[in-house]
Formats: C-alpha cells, structure tokens, sequence
C-alpha cells in the first residue's frame, strides 16, 4: 500500500519525536510492505518565525492533499518566548486550532491505558493502579469554548474578558455518535461527562447523548458531573471504558488521564473527521525546557503513529505490530525519564529519545 503523510513536526520536542515516529514507520513499512511518502510542513512557532503566522494555506493544503498528518507538538514557554507576545490569533496555539476547524476534526481519541510494566511510575495507590485501567477518552474538538468568540474590553471602568461555550445539537449528536460506535467495539460502556447542574451548554449535551443512546441499548450510558469525574479518574480510574465530554473539559481530563499512566509522554491521540482522514498527534505538548536534550519520551507520537495506521489505513496488524514493540520495550525495562517513577534502577535501564527509538524499531517483527 502506498501511505502519503504530512508531517508537521512543529516546536520544542516536536521534530525530535517526530523523527523517531517516522523511524519507527518506515520499519513497520518495510516489514509490512508498504511504501511510504512524508512531505514536512511547518505550523505553530517554527511557521511564525518563518512566516509571520502559526498556521500557513501551504501547510492547510499539504495536511488536505494527504492521506494522514502525523504531528509533534507546538508552542514554547508562554512566559518568556516572543511569540507570546503577540496578539492571540497570532500565536502558535491558534495554529493547532484552526487546522482543526479547517479540516474539520471534530472527534478527538485519546486512549489512558496502564501498562502493567508501569504501575511503579503510576503515581497512584496500590489499590488503584493493581486493577490497571483502559479508557478511551472522546473529545469534541471543534466547538465549544476554545472556539466561541472571545473579547476584552472596558466595562463600567475596568476590564472585563469574555469568552462564549457555544454547542450546536448537531454538535453534540455527531460526537456521541462516535463514543457509541466505539463503545460497541470496546466494553459497551459509555461515560458522559458535563456540567449540567449549572451549564446550558451542558444541559443540552445530555439532551442530545440521551437521545443518541436509543439508538445503542447494548451500551450502557452514564451521565457524570465534570468535578466528579476529575475525582473519580484519580479514585477508581479503572471504572472508565469511554468518557464523552466537550472540548475544554476533554483537554484537562485527558492531561489528568495520561498523568495516572504513568507519564503524559505515553498518551497518543487521534483527530477524526468523518471520512478516514486524520490528524495524530501525543496528548502532550512542547516540553520546551526538556527540548534538543535527547531525553523526551517519544512513545505517545509512536502510539499516535499506531492509530494512524489503524484508522486512516486499516492496517491494523501494522499497529499491532507497533503497539507490541512499544509493550516489549516497557517489558525489556528501557524507560525514558518520564517513566523512572518509583522504579527501582537496578530493575530498569533509562534512555533518551533516540535509543527509544532504536530500540522499538528492533522490536518491530512480522506478528
Ligand atoms: C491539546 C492542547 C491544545 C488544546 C492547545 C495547545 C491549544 O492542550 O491538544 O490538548 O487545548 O487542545
Ligand atoms: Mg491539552
């Protein structure tokens, strides 16, 4: 098969783990028997310093003539870096979320699964992290308050922000629709998350999932407040199979998801549109203090890597090829530092990013 990918390797750690996710490709690839094209494209702080904008038509059209986008991550250090200085549409982040709404990737997944090599870096009590857990986070990613409109002004004599949660119910409909699909393919159970003891927004969204779930009665459907649920997701985490919420309180739940992993640096995640283009990117950001060091964890851009071939491709042998090595990997006691956690270092050997890299790409056999 012929695999024609974008890569946006973007800032900080981006083009270190970027590359170590190609590496890893072009093995599955070869062992597979595939052919595969990158073209890189640049977005966020690297296209700004380069063109005055965190986000480009080129780079737009190169993500949409592409079969996926394979991305790294963007932005810098919003206190000291110059790019956030300027005005907010101008600044890297703006960049990630227009090439969302320009190719309309309203459906993010992002997997939490605990290893069971990593229930020493799980910062969790025993009790918790011994029963291991596998959620599959699904975030609307297009509306709500990231993309409502905003504004600062004088009122009354002092400065006064706004910013507006706006969901259609169509919005709200084609998102369930897919944490339903899913749940069917997963353990039948779907997790709602809102706030709709004080929320309108939120009102509506459990109108419409309750109206979405008739149409699934094999899945069981819960409703959770969000403060609940960022509760019970340090508790009893292993109570989660799919959580359906919005888009701000996706971003922090999936943030406090990955922590209980183990390590943010382990949590991929996949932007779907409704066709079987998608944009894979980690759950994690820059790192820009760890950046150019050879010490990030490049496994959560592998696994983003993983979902790609599952999604976009339907190669899911590939992935499971991937998924696997990674598993060996943790198995063999090769951690990044991230993932050393409580682990005893006569138990386990710690590497930088590259050597992860060598070393999944070892693991990469034909299953
Ligand atoms: C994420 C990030 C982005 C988001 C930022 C960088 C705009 O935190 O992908 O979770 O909030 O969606
Ligand atoms: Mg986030």
């Amino acid at each position: 098969m012929k695999l024609n990918i974008t890569c946006i390797p973007g800032d900080g750690i981006g083009p270190e783990i970027v590359a170590q996710a190609k590496r890893v490709l072009d093995k599955t690839a070869s062992v597979y028997g595939h052919e595969i094209t990158y073209k890189d494209v640049l977005m966020g702080g690297c296209s700004i310093d380069a063109y005055g904008v965190p986000l480009t038509q080129e780079t737009i059209d190169a993500a949409k003539s592409a079969d996926a986008v394979l991305m790294g991550s963007i932005g810098g250090n919003t206190s000291t870096s110059p790019w956030y200085k300027l005005e907010p549409s101008k600044r890297p982040e703006a960049g990630l979320l227009g090439i969302r709404k320009a190719l309309n990737l309203f459906a993010n997944l992002r997997p939490a699964y605990l290893y069971p090599q990593l229930k020493k870096a799980c910062p969790l009590k025993e009790e918790a992290a011994s029963k291991g857990f596998d959620m599959l986070i699904m975030r609307e990613l297009t509306g709500g308050l990231y993309f409502g409109d905003r504004f600062t002004k004088e009122i009354d004599g002092e400065l006064t922000a706004t910013d507006t949660l706006v969901y259609k119910e169509s919005e709200i409909r084609r998102i369930a629709i897919k944490a339903f699909e899913v749940a069917r393919k997963r353990r039948k159970s779907v997790i709602s998350v809102d706030k709709a003891n004080v929320l309108d927004s939120s009102r509506l969204w459990r109108q419409v999932v309750n109206e979405v779930a008739k149409d699934y009665p094999d899945v069981t459907l819960e409703h959770m407040l969000v403060d609940n649920c960022a509760m019970q997701l340090v508790r009893d985490p292993a109570q989660f199979d799919v959580v359906l919420t919005e888009n701000m309180f996706g971003d922090i739940l999936s943030d406090e998801a990955s922590m209980i992993t183990g390590s943010i640096g382990m949590l991929p995640s996949a932007s779907l549109n409704d066709t079987s283009f998608g944009l894979y990117e980690p759950s994690h950001g820059s790192a820009p203090d760890i950046a150019g060091k050879d010490i990030a964890n490049p496994i959560a851009t592998i696994l983003s890597a993983a979902m790609m071939l599952r999604y976009s491709f339907n190669l899911d042998k590939e992935a499971d090829a991937i998924e696997n090595a990674v598993q060996k990997v943790l198995e063999d006691g090769y951690r990044t530092v991230d993932l050393m956690g409580s682990s005893n270092k006569d138990e386990v050997t710690q590497v930088g990013c590259k050597a992860m890299g060598d070393l999944i790409v070892e693991r990469i056999t034909n299953l």
